[in-house]
């Protein structure tokens, strides 16, 4: 049987240690501080900041919620972003994503202090972390490098295979991965024969946003895969691809009329050594290290 690498519990173990730090830095008379900048009212963006927001408070973080409006300009979110900047109450800048169409997000997030950018979107930290330096990295790869530590799983010398070049998880990912003494290789749509080169992979992190695309085929029996995708299926076809004879996804789907399922076909896990179950695996990190680069943009903006 496959050891399902539980990302609720590892992000709950790096949630206390990150209160723990809070508690620590408190003594010193700092409070880290994160700013969520969420624009006009699009439903999933608001559920995750409000998830973000709720969890500075449970760790205690203190956090400040700003909600300009759908119509807002570019010029008017640069003022936002350079305010926060400036604010010695801040230690992390956080933009929920998308912005509306006429807000240019490449300029605002380039506009982040480096320094304050718990995201890791900033290409200044795109270049710290590529050339090995202290870098807030991106939470989503930095939650997948957790997970395989804290669960014992060796790096150094592995051959990891990423699908996907994005900027945020993909390129990221592989970097990190590098920096532990892994042989990466990175593939993409143009890669040729993916099956071939997935096949070899040790570690194997999909990041690419199709459903279910990794199928048993593309798999080394007892890799360990890390599945990141995310990806919402409604109709009963779908359904039926997936997770057939699934009693417990079948009830939760009939309820819901939806169910999420990763990058990975779930029959693909079954070969696996070891595998990140969607949901409940690598999603739940993404937070977790937020918190945990906010605590660390802190400290770093201090020195400490
Ligand atoms: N767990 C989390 O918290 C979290 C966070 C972020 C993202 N996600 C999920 O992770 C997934 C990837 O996100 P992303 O932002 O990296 O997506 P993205 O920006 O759309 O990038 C997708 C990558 O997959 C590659 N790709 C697409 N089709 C392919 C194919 N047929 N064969 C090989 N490679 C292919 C693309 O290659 P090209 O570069 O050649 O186009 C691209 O590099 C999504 O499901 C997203 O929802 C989860």
């Amino acid at each position: 049987m496959p050891k399902i690498l539980d990302g609720v519990a590892i992000a709950g173990q790096i949630k206390l240690e990150v209160a723990e730090e809070v508690k620590a830095l408190a003594a010193q008379g700092i409070r880290p501080g994160l700013a969520a900048v969420l624009v006009g009212h699009v439903p999933a963006s608001e559920i995750y900041v409000r998830s973000k927001v709720q969890t500075c408070a449970d760790l205690g973080l203190y956090s400040d919620l700003l909600t300009p409006p759908d119509a807002v300009t570019t010029e008017e979110m640069l003022d936002v972003v350079r305010s926060l900047n400036d604010r010695d109450d801040i230690d992390g800048i956080l933009i929920q994503l998308p912005l509306p169409k006429q807000v240019d997000t490449k300029i605002l997030l380039d506009a982040v202090s480096p320094d304050k950018d718990v995201d890791g979107f900033h290409p200044v930290n795109a270049g710290r972390l590529q050339a090995g330096r202290p870098a807030l990295a991106p939470c989503t790869p930095a939650g997948v490098i957790e997970i395989l530590k804290r669960s014992g799983i060796p790096i150094a010398g592995q051959h990891a295979v990423v699908v996907g070049r994005s900027d945020i998880v993909g390129k990221p990912a592989a970097m990190l991965l590098l920096h532990e003494n892994a042989t990466v290789t990175i593939c993409h749509s143009k890669t040729r024969d993916l099956g071939a080169v997935t096949r070899q992979a040790d570690i194997l992190v999909a990041a690419i946003g199709r459903p279910g695309f990794i199928t048993p085929e593309m798999v080394k029996p007892g890799a360990t895969i890390l599945d990141v995708g995310i990806n919402r299926i409604t109709t009963r076809e779908d359904f039926e691809r997936y997770f057939a004879g699934n009693q417990k996804r079948e009830a939760a789907f009939t309820k819901r009329g939806s169910t999420i399922v990763g990058d990975v076909h779930p029959q693909a896990f079954e070969l696996a050594a070891a595998y990140t179950p969607v949901p409940g695996g690598v999603g739940p990190l993404t937070i977790a290290m937020l918190m945990s680069n906010t605590v660390r943009a802190a400290k770093m903006r201090r020195g400490l």
